[in-house]
């Protein structure tokens, strides 16, 4: 719920994981910026998601491609005649929503209605419940079904033909008000471009209008035959990149579910026209057990499949995740035919085409790509992980039960005394220098043990490494384990390896 949503930003920001951004000037809506620990864990995610798409694959290689691109790339690539959002504004609160989202979230109010009513009814009859037999018969029920069908049939056809007149017309005929001031005061609803545009070159020169990429999907596309050639490359082969993209959007809550300026881990893998289904599938499966590798635990993905297809693509289906707010898009994975190649073959008049030796014929592959938020995995990962919990001993401790392969240290170095003379501190750097090359570690000298490990719990820490007394006599030291709160003791010599053990995925 909201409430679960906003403890884990409060939890975020107390402990250096996000920061609203220019906070001192009251900050800037849906700009974020990752602090000293939530660097560390997205430099994490990224990695396990590099490993396994680039470095474990022998036919994907990576590219950085720029933010910038040449003006046409938006023409062709249709974002700029396509990428829109219908707005309408409410003339008394001065509110700007989403016209779309206002019809849905009535829709949803009447779905709403039908589960209460398959809920009493479940209630009333108990065991000998029907369900598909009482939504096949309720009067209620059906005329709501019919209703919401009707809806949103009308919805998805006024936005088709981009008959805005009528979106306004179905918010009025349903008497839908403004959520905020309950106004039904609207104006027209407008198309509004998603796509932040500045300027490149000085004004005295003329300077021309360009944007800053909505996703980093164009970067690949453009650069298909530089890297198919310098890197002799055989269809199937996929291009991988990891970098931001910027989306003016116009309902951005929901801390960085939804961000204005984000970043993207996204994949296009070209293979031969006709095989693209069989790939799509296939990537579908590789996708969802990567996700489920991490133990976030697998009844938190779901599969969307979608039914209305951007004009691109024919397939498409979304990775779901549990997020506090309930299932919500994680990752896409769609297959988009050949429609930006082509679409960049005619813009820019260059054939962007392969060359199949064994066939002997050239032709314009097919893409399917996987494409993930960057951000949205993080929250993913710390939403999954954020855990308030009453110990044995009855005092409470807020936990992230971060996996321990993407936690922003994997080992807290902590000598039991600080003082100098006790010898502790001088082992204890000792056993930093040797681990520090391997793990991510954090030394930690201040406070009392058990104020350190709270500490060490709250960023999600999954091994806390004790140097005591004992250590000076006999070369062992205890690790202690997060989530169950064991504590081994263990000899320095074996360190490295048992630590290596129980941190890798
Ligand atoms: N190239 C395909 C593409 O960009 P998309 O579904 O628009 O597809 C892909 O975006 C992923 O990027 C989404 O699944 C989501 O994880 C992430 N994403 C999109 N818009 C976002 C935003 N405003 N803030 C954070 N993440 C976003």
């Amino acid at each position: 719920d909201d409430n679960q949503l906003k403890k884990i930003a409060g939890h975020a920001k107390e402990y250096g994981f996000i920061f609203q951004s220019s906070e001192i000037y009251d900050g800037l809506s849906a700009a974020y910026d990752y602090g000293q620990n939530g660097v560390e864990l997205k430099n994490n995610i990224k990695q396990y998601w590099w490993k396994a798409m680039v470095q474990m694959n022998e036919n994907i290689v990576g590219i950085d491609t720029s933010i910038f691109m040449h003006p046409t790339t938006w023409k062709a690539s249709g974002h700029v005649d396509a990428f829109n959002d219908p707005m309408i504004d409410n003339k008394d609160s001065k509110k700007r929503y989403r016209a779309d989202v206002l019809v849905e979230e009535y829709l949803d109010k009447i779905e709403a209605k039908i589960t209460k009513e398959i809920e009493k009814a479940e209630k009333r009859f108990g065991d000998t419940f029907d369900k598909e037999q009482f939504m096949a018969t309720n009067p209620n029920v059906l005329r709501n079904q019919a209703k919401m069908d009707e809806i949103s049939q009308r919805l998805g056809n006024s936005l088709e033909t981009e008959n805005l007149a009528d979106v306004k017309a179905l918010i009025e005929e349903l008497g839908i008000a403004d959520p905020v001031s309950g106004s039904k005061n609207w104006t027209d609803v407008r198309q509004f471009n998603l796509m932040f545009s500045t300027e490149m070159g000085s004004v005295a020169e003329g300077a021309s209008k360009i944007y800053l990429r909505p996703e980093t999907a164009q970067g690949i596309f453009v650069n298909f035959l530089n890297v198919q050639k310098s890197g002799r490359m055989k269809v199937p082969f996929g291009i991988a990149q990891i970098g931001k993209a910027f989306r003016n959007e116009i309902i951005a809550r929901q801390f960085i579910f939804r961000m204005r300026e984000f970043e993207q881990m996204e994949m296009q893998f070209f293979v031969k026209p006709g095989e693209e289904l069989t790939w799509y599938e296939s990537w579908k499966e590789k996708r969802i057990k990567w996700h489920k590798a991490l133990g976030l635990g697998d009844e938190n993905y779901r599969f969307h499949d979608h039914i209305n297809l951007a004009h691109y693509a024919n397939a498409a289906a979304d990775i779901q995740f549990n997020f506090p707010m309930g299932f919500k898009e994680l990752e896409g994975i769609h297959s988009r035919t050949d429609f930006d190649l082509k679409a960049h073959e005619e813009h820019s008049g260059k054939k962007l085409q392969f060359f199949d030796s064994v066939e002997n014929e050239s032709f314009v592959p097919y893409v399917v790509e996987t494409s993930i938020g960057l951000d949205r995995m993080f929250l993913a990962v710390l939403s999954a992980a954020y855990t308030e919990e009453t110990l044995a001993d009855g005092s409470e401790r807020t936990v992230l039960k971060l996996p321990a392969a993407l936690a922003p240290y994997q080992v807290a170095i902590l000598p039991l005394l600080k003082k100098e003379d006790s010898g502790l501190p001088q082992k204890a750097r000792e056993i930093l220098a040797e681990l520090q090359f391997d793990f991510n570690c954090q030394y930690d000298e201040k406070d009392a043990i058990g104020k350190r490990y709270r500490r060490q719990d709250a960023i999600g820490t999954p091994y806390c490494v004790t140097i005591d007394h004992q250590t000076l006599e006999d070369n062992t030291v205890t690790i202690r384990d997060r989530d169950d709160l064991s504590q081994i003791r263990i000899s320095i010599d074996e360190l490295k390896a048992k630590l290596t053990e129980v941190t890798s995925i």
